[in-house]
């Protein structure tokens, strides 16, 4: 099973500005994620960023949603509400018959994966484009990590 966080920066590391301002995203990311959608068949997004995109009437393929929330909320045909480690997520998508699990935000639920160590392939699109402010591609934590560079396209 193989976890792939997928992401819009700016050029600092932001994935939103404030009043989570994700105007600056390209078309061209939007595809490219859009795209992955597609390969992928699901998404694992924290509830903010769920809200924005119900929020937002942005256009995702349709997928396996996995919305995680602290709150109790009741599923529907594609979003499932999890309140689990991202080692059990991982798991419940595996079991629906998927290969890879796609990771799309935002900085709260990507924190929460890396600290669990489950990221295997981190995809950026980085936008030129800095912010000040804003929301980083991980909420602040007790974390490192090391990479290794796959490729630039
Ligand atoms: N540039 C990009 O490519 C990109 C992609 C995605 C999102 N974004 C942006 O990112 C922003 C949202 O990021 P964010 O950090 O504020 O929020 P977020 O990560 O989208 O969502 C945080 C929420 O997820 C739930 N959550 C997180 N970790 C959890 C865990 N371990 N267990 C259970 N629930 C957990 C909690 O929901 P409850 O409060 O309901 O308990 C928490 O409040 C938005 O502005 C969005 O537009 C940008």
């Amino acid at each position: 099973m193989k976890v792939i966080l997928y992401m819009a920066i700016t050029a600092n590391g932001m994935i939103a500005g404030p009043k989570d301002d994700t105007s600056w995203v390209s078309k061209e990311d939007w595809e490219g994620f859009r795209s992955i959608v597609r390969k992928t068949g699901n998404i694992v997004i924290g509830r903010k960023t769920f809200d924005v995109i119900q929020k937002n009437n942005e256009l995702i393929p349709r997928c396996q949603t996995v919305v995680m929330t602290w709150k109790k909320r009741n599923d529907t045909k594609d979003v499932h509400f999890a309140n689990q480690r991202p080692k059990n997520i991982i798991q419940w998508i595996k079991n629906k018959g998927f290969d890879t699990v796609l990771v799309a935000g935002g900085g709260k639920l990507n924190q929460t994966f890396l600290e669990a160590g489950v990221i295997d392939e981190i995809h950026l699109d980085i936008e030129p484009k800095i912010l000040g402010e804003g929301i980083p591609l991980f909420r602040e934590g007790n974390f490192s990590a090391n990479l290794e560079l796959l490729s630039v396209v």
